[in-house]
């Protein structure tokens, strides 16, 4: 017989609800992102792209400080000193991949109106390394 009692909230819960938050905005909103502005640049033109890119820089390095913060969070949460080479290693190459993420998406702000082959070269490596990231960090939650 079920007692209607739910789980207890824990502050890992809370943690990593934030952490998977910031993730989802970063990630997915890329996503979403590469598949609407092509439709947004044919119907409304270049400035129409533009607002939107704005409007999402918005959500988008907010979200990022998030995974930044939380992150470090995570940190001292799992103990990382206590943790073996492998997890050590795992967690490595994600923040480089975290590293990348972030300059890809700035290095693509800052080129796509000059540069525009550049600047999409820089979103499409920052995209990548930001799903990089979010599989190293399920294996790290594993
Ligand atoms: C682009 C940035 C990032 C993305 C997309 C990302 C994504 C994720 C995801 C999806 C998880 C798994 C959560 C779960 O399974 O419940 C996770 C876990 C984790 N992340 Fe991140 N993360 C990012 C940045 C960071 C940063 C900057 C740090 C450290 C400063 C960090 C440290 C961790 C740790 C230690 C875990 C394991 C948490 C645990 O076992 O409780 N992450 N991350």
């Amino acid at each position: 017989m079920i007692d209607g009692s739910m789980l207890p909230v824990h502050a890992g819960a809370v943690r990593l609800f934030l952490h998977v938050l910031g993730a989802s905005v970063w990630v997915g909103g890329q996503i979403v992102l590469a598949a609407l502005v092509p439709a947004a640049r044919r119907a409304g033109g270049p400035e129409t792209t533009r607002v939107l890119a704005r409007r999402f820089q918005l959500v988008a390095w907010p979200a990022f400080a998030l995974l930044v913060g939380t992150g470090i969070w995570n940190l001292f949460a799992v103990h990382v000193g206590d943790q073996s080479d492998a997890y050590l290693t795992t967690l490595f190459v994600k923040l480089l991949l975290v590293g990348v993420s972030g300059a890809g998406a700035l290095g693509h702000t800052l080129f796509a109106r000059t540069k525009p082959a550049l600047g999409g070269a820089l979103a499409a490596l920052g995209l990548a390394a930001a799903l990089g990231a979010a599989f190293l960090g399920v294996l790290l939650a594993g």
